[in-house]
């Protein structure tokens, strides 16, 4: 039947969307890691948690695992993007590892929060997701500070020494709505609570979150590029049903697109996770293109430039090398 160019048919792109700057510099610190060292390099957890960008750097020579003593004593591994806590770091250098930590600086930044905090003794309040890798990572900096509030309905449960003395902290990749939701019931109960020094969330997940937050009233069905394990990518789904979208799936790739959920759509919104890469939407874009919606309109909210350099350890070798 050839392609229909169907009149009515649209999709709004999301922008910004897909890679942020610490999904990048990980990447790009394996691959580097990976060019310099040769294969194997080991990875610790997924580097980013997107199955196409793991499968990919698996097959030019990364080694995945999931804890630092499946690694060879002396190798070298890269910790991954949702950063690590002091216990792992310790772990590895026991093993005598080289190690590159690729962990997000906005997720350091985080770190440092709590380490402060617990030498100034507070009860820390960690908004964040049960058993999500960065949370483990930034409550293992002070364990004995830190408790997780996994949603509003978790706050009830919190006990803390001395109210006047908490702070919350967050998870960087949440959802900003739910998120304010927790922390509004937290000050109900304590209402000296103390507010992060800045932002927690990060700058890439807000700014996806607004751009669908733009685009979900007026679509369909909002087609969310991401894998199941990536927080960010899940929270878009969410937040776009929360903003008018009538419907919203979170896809890996093209093939788990259903013909079905096309059925009297009219305008498809379609956004990315922060550890996407561009050629799984161009995919997306394409099986919808196939389909009658090949006229596609971006719809930008904000510009993004930012860019982190290299992993220090990383840095230091290449310059040895060159
Ligand atoms: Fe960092 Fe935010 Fe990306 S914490 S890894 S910039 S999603």
């Amino acid at each position: 039947d050839g392609p229909t160019t169907s009149e009515g048919r649209r999709v709004l792109l999301a922008a910004p969307r897909g890679y942020c700057a610490g999904v990048d510099r990980a990447v790009v610190a394996v691959e580097k890691a990976l060019e310099l060292h040769g294969s194997p390099v080991y990875v610790r957890k997924e580097i980013v948690h997107n199955k196409h960008v793991v499968r990919t750097l698996a097959a030019r020579g990364a080694v995945f695992v999931d804890e630092t003593d499946e690694v060879p004593e002396g190798a070298t591994v890269v910790f991954s993007a949702h950063g690590v806590s002091p216990a792992v770091h310790a772990a590895a250098a026991e093993r005598s590892l080289k190690t590159i930590d690729a962990t997000c600086p906005l997720v350091t930044k985080v770190h440092r929060e709590a380490v402060r905090f617990a030498k100034d003794d507070y009860d820390i309040l960690l908004v964040g997701h049960e058993g999500h890798e960065e949370v483990e990572g930034t409550a293992g900096e002070a364990p004995e500070h830190v408790q997780l509030v996994d949603g509003p309905e978790s706050v009830d449960a919190v006990t803390v020494r001395d109210p006047e003395k908490v702070v919350w902290l967050s998870q960087t990749t949440l959802s900003v709505d739910e998120t304010m939701q927790t922390v509004e019931r937290l000050k109900e109960r304590f209402p000296t609570l103390q507010d992060p020094p800045s932002d927690d969330i990060c700058y890439a997940t807000q700014n996806r979150q607004v751009a669908v937050k733009k685009i979900a009233p007026q679509s369909d069905l909002v087609v969310v590029v991401g894998s199941a394990n990536s927080s960010n990518s899940v929270r878009l789904v969410e937040v776009a049903l929360q903003h008018g979208a009538k419907a919203s799936y979170r896809v890996d790739h093209k093939d788990e697109l259903d013909e079905a959920w096309l059925e009297g759509v009219r305008t498809v919104g379609v956004t990315s996770g922060a550890s996407v890469p561009e050629i799984l939407v161009t995919d997306v874009l394409a099986w919808l293109a196939e389909r009658g919606f090949g006229d596609v309109e971006e719809v930008r909210t904000a510009s993004e430039d930012l860019l982190f350099s290299l992993p220090r350890e990383l840095r230091a070798d290449l310059k040895a090398a060159s």
